[in-house]
């Protein structure tokens, strides 16, 4: 039985899970998300005009096992580095509760700031400004371990190991200078800081994809020898549909703030449910031609995130919108219990009130 994705007794009578709840038998939930919001505060146009909300995550839920890549993936704008800064407690989230390896922020016993960021890493898109130009590269590495104390020959010897676990030779590039290197090279040089530290989850938000396509596969087979020789657990966020099936075991889709669809990759891509991610999959350049999808590509903008539409937030968009869509929200809900699959739409809820409901 694979181990349910929602950890939240309300969808669905989802058991949920933390390291204390989990017996021998079941997967071990590394991260577990429970009802995530963040609502940024935006000046409104007018003088004295109303408070505006930014609703950039909303009641987001899902689990990632030891060892497994979740991927989250969806248009710009709809959620998802906010969701990773959340989780690296970068901001401050609104509501919601995160635990990672059984642990929370502040508990007793939990995590302190400084641990978490040190257990949870995250590497970004934009390779050139994530390093200190100022500093070589095995200094860059070295950079955190030395702020936990460990002494500096240490930190220098471990950056050099890494740099070699990256596939850059430590002698031609641990004192280069970030200018120096190509941006593939300065990715690289990014994992291996993010891995200085030994973190047992490490969040790639569109870490791959300001690379040209051939940079970008070995980036990726790079990810996938690493996972697999450290036994890393990934958060993989990407707006690319087709590089997320390539690396994720589970995929979440993300669609103005909210979790629409979340379920195995197999799932996800030859059995989506909802329009949304139908729409996403027949929207991209090249696909899988034995998909048989009934809804026509993507087309137009999300609407605003600000004050966006009641009741299921893709109504706007879905050639299936009916009255009840406009008028109840849809949970996320489990579709294939066999598999974990969950999927918010009336159609997929029974009793829904749905034409088309199941
Ligand atoms: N600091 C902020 N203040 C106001 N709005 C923000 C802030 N950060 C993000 N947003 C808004 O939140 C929404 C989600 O943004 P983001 O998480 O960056 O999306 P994604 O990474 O999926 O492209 C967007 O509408 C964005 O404009
Ligand atoms: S709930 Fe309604 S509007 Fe939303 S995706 Fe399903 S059919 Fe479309
Ligand atoms: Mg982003």
């Amino acid at each position: 039985m694979p181990h349910a994705r929602l950890p939240d007794l309300s969808f669905g009578g989802i058991v949920f899970m933390t390291a204390a709840h989990t017996t021998s038998a079941e997967p071990h939930p590394l991260l577990s998300v429970r009802n995530l919001r963040k609502y940024f505060p935006v000046r409104s146009d007018r003088v004295m005009g109303p408070r505006l909300l930014v609703q950039a995550v909303d009641d987001v839920s899902f689990t990632i096992n030891a060892g497994e890549t979740l991927g989250i993936v969806g248009e710009s704008g709809c959620g998802k580095s906010t969701t990773a800064r959340l989780l690296m407690h970068l901001i401050a989230p609104d509501a919601g509760e995160v635990w990672l390896a059984g642990r929370r922020l502040g508990d007793p016993g939990g995590f302190t700031l400084r641990e978490l960021r040190r257990n949870m890493q995250m590497v970004f898109q934009d390779s050139y400004a994530s390093l200190n130009p100022r500093l070589s590269v095995q200094d860059s590495i070295a950079f955190g371990p030395r702020s936990h104390g460990v002494p500096k020959q240490k930190t220098i010897d471990k950056a050099r190991e890494l740099l070699a676990l990256v596939g850059l030779d430590p002698n031609q590039f641990g004192r280069r200078y970030p200018h120096e290197l190509s941006g593939g090279q300065r990715q690289r040089v990014n994992i291996a800081r993010a891995l200085a530290l030994d973190p047992i989850l490490v969040i790639l938000d569109e870490a791959v994809s300001a690379l040209d396509k051939s940079i970008e596969a070995q980036v990726l087979n790079l990810l996938m020898d690493l996972k697999h020789d450290l036994g890393l657990t990934y958060l993989f966020i990407s707006h690319d549909l087709n590089v997320v099936q390539y690396v994720s075991d589970y995929v979440l889709v993300m669609y103005l703030g909210k979790v629409v669809e979340l379920g195995s990759v197999d799932d996800m891509y030859h059995r989506p449910r909802h329009p949304y991610t139908q729409a996403l999959l027949a929207s991209r350049p090249s696909m899988d031609p034995d998909i048989k999808l009934e809804q026509p590509p993507l087309i137009g903008d999300p609407p605003n995130p600000i004050n966006p539409p009641p009741g299921c937030r893709f109504r706007t968009r879905c050639a299936f919108a009916e009255g009840v869509c406009e008028k109840v929200e849809p949970a996320l809900t489990i579709c294939n219990a066999a598999t974990a699959h969950a999927v918010a739409c009336h159609m997929h809820i029974a009793g829904a009130g749905h034409s088309r409901s199941v």
